[in-house]
């Protein structure tokens, strides 16, 4: 059962630290802190220009906020999936929220992500979820189930096998405002994901598939998610700033 494999914890740093320095001193932190877990993976996930900087060793990997689709060419400012592996990432955020509001990312290019993810050995950890006002008008549903059968749109279910490509329930209105979702809710939206699985591929897909949950994470609700919601790991980002939050976060596990 999806429960019982191994959990996964992220950190998106999103534009920070301002410095290297500071994101060494952030590092040295989390690995002081946390104990080793066999049952455990975590993804650091910095500004892309420190990745080759940091040394991934058997307690964590490395992870990259966001790719272009295309793997080269004229594209000024971005980073393909080929370039993103070359500075040490194997998993790629693709579709955050942020990214959809603040650089109008479309259904139709977080799919191209994903696909150039996918075709350059980089795990999507695709991010879904709806906003307070769609929230309030009942569209919850609707919304995640649009995002993720867009995002999967032409892709087989041997492209997305579980240790290879993750989903983070991440509702908008919870991201960075210290409010969150019941775990109830967390738990009714991974079974929606599930289904909308089940439906596009087969319930093998389905019942293996990697649900995170993302949104205000701290140490004291964290195993609230992991727990009583069942999710499979955490999309940490204003706790995965604060060394020794995000090293309580994962000794949770
Ligand atoms: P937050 O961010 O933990 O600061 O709410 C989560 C995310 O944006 O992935």
């Amino acid at each position: 059962m999806p429960n019982q494999k191994q959990k996964i914890i992220i950190a998106n740093w999103k534009m920070n630290p301002a410095s290297f320095i500071e994101a060494e001193n952030l590092l040295k932190t989390i690995k002081s802190g946390i104990k080793k877990s066999d049952n455990l993976k975590i993804v650091i996930c910095p500004p892309a220009v420190y990745l080759p900087k940091m040394k991934p060793n058997s307690n964590f990997d490395l992870g990259i906020q966001n790719i272009f689709w295309e793997d080269k060419g004229a594209y000024t400012g971005e980073i393909s999936a080929p370039i993103a592996k070359k500075l040490g990432a194997n998993y790629a955020i693709i579709g955050h929220s942020e990214r959809r509001i603040y650089l109008n990312e479309t259904d139709e290019m977080v799919n191209k992500k994903i696909k150039a993810a996918l075709k350059n050995n980089l795990k999507p950890i695709l991010c879904i979820g709806e906003t307070l006002e769609e929230k309030n008008q009942d569209k919850t549903s609707e919304i995640i189930s649009s995002q993720l059968k867009s995002a999967l749109k032409n892709i087989s279910k041997f492209q997305v096998p579980s240790s290879k490509f993750y989903v983070a329930y991440e509702p908008i209105w919870a991201i960075g405002t210290g409010e969150t979702p019941t775990s109830n809710e967390v738990m009714s939206a991974a079974l929606l994901i599930r289904k909308i699985i089940a439906g596009l591929y087969d319930r093998q897909t389905a019942d293996n598939l990697s649900i995170l949950y993302g949104g205000s994470v701290t140490g004291k609700n964290a195993l609230d998610f992991l727990d009583n919601a069942g999710m499979n790991g955490l999309l940490v980002g204003g706790a995965s700033l604060n060394g020794s939050e995000f090293a309580r976060i994962v000794n949770l596990i």
